[in-house]
């Protein structure tokens, strides 16, 4: 570990920086019909129209029965910038403040997709206003915020479904069908690796003016783990179909040339699970894009995802039997190359069934607070320098 990995200081306060800034700047108000399609039957309202929102506006434009009607940000130009991106119904009404947001009796729903520690206080308070919410993932920075969100869906009967797309993606979709429907027996361990290499230093006027970037700020984004690691610790936890029981760590701030940072940039995380199955991730926020494969390894096989394909393998380790029909190996195309950009307009579509009553939210807050579970508990273990029960977080 290097010598700037975090200090119990730094950490101290992740979970009560969830305050939000709720002052906004006032914008005219947007009005008239963009293409003149049919009214949608959901309309709903979004808050923090940064760099994701981009993504999830050009979704929302295939998705028949959500219309986004209102856009909210601290920064009156995002929202002008995203709402040239709404291809269909009318032009969103720019609101003043969050709180004008959820004063719209016309929305059904919210859609959050502000920086990580603001997460909490923006779903309860949209909860309790009456709105559904889909809010983005990391769902908060602790698990007792988790509780506090899902406390909240239940007290309101509104529902929560959080933004870990992979979810909804075809290409995982068919992992989990591969490992729950294939011969490759149980499952042992993985390895899951991840990275880039595009959050962004602060300009310089901003670096002298005190200004930092969210993510680069450990009480912020929670780093690397929440950051990153969040979807394919969700995904590994859809594989092993397990609990997290206990977490161990190692993560810190090590590339000298992205030093203008406190949240973590590389990480080694291992999970104990209850069914005896080990998780094994890294990531790092410093690579320039070479390939890591993610691998699933079963009692009578090996599942790899990644680079385009999913390749399965079968066998037992040597000394052991083999079975007379062990099956070839199989390389099957994954059915996008994108497994983030994948998923992301079915989630939608599953909100509006949500919202119509004819599904449950997926995932929900009890799923995405597993992954919670792990990324605090790897914050902690690598403060503490001890494995975290996950019990501990309440
Ligand atoms: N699911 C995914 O694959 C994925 C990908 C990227 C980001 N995300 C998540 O989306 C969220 C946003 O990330 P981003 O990259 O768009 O960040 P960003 O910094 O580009 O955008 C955040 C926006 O929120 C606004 N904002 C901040 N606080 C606000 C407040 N209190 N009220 C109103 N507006 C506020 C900012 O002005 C900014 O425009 C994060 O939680 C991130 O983890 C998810």
């Amino acid at each position: 570990m290097s010598k700037q990995n975090f200090s119990r200081r730094n950490f101290i306060g992740l979970s009560s920086f969830a305050g939000i800034g709720l002052a906004l700047s006032s914008h005219p108000l947007e009005a008239g019909t963009l293409s003149g399609t049919n009214a949608k039957k959901f309309k709903m309202g979004l808050i923090g129209c940064g760099n994701r929102s981009k993504t999830l506006i050009d979704a929302l434009n295939s998705v028949p029965d959500i219309e986004l009607t209102a856009l909210c940000d601290s920064l009156p130009h995002k929202m002008a910038q995203r709402a040239k991106l709404i291809k269909t119904g009318v032009k969103p009404k720019f609101v003043n403040s969050f709180s004008e947001l959820l004063n719209m009796n016309e929305l059904d729903a919210i859609c959050v997709v502000t920086p990580n520690d603001t997460h909490k206080g923006i779903v309860i308070a949209a909860l309790e206003a009456g709105k559904h919410v889909f809010c983005e993932k990391p769902m908060a920075l602790t698990v007792s915020d988790c509780n506090e969100m899902i406390a909240a869906t239940e007290r309101t009967g509104k529902a929560l479904q959080i933004g870990t797309q992979r979810r909804h993606s075809g290409v995982y979709k068919n992992l989990v069908e591969i490992v729950r429907t294939k011969p490759v027996g149980t499952i042992l361990q993985s390895s899951l690796f991840d990275f880039r290499g595009d959050w962004r230093v602060p300009e310089a006027d901003e670096y002298l003016a005190g200004v930092k970037y969210w993510r680069l700020d450990q009480r912020r984004s929670g780093g690397v783990v929440y950051e990153m690691g969040n979807h394919i610790i969700d995904v590994n936890n859809w594989v092993f179909d397990s609990e997290p029981v206990s977490v161990c760590s190692m993560q810190g701030v090590n590339n000298f040339t992205l030093r203008k940072r406190d949240s973590s940039d590389h990480s080694g995380v291992l999970v104990y699970y209850a069914n005896g199955a080990l998780m094994n991730y890294g990531g790092n926020v410093y690579n320039y894009g070479s390939v890591a494969l993610d691998t699933f390894f079963f009692t009578g096989g090996t599942v790899q995802i990644g680079n385009g394909s999913i390749n399965v393998g079968y066998g037992s380790p040597a000394g052991f039997p083999k079975p007379a029909d062990l099956p070839k190996p199989e390389k099957l195309s994954m059915s996008g190359n994108n497994p983030e950009g994948d998923g992301v307009v079915e989630q939608f579509k599953h909100f509006a069934l949500v919202m119509e009553g004819k599904e449950k939210s997926y995932p929900d807050g009890y799923i995405a607070r597993q992954a919670v579970q792990i990324m605090e508990g790897s914050v902690r273990s690598a403060i503490a320098r001890r494995v975290i029960d996950v019990r501990e977080l309440g």
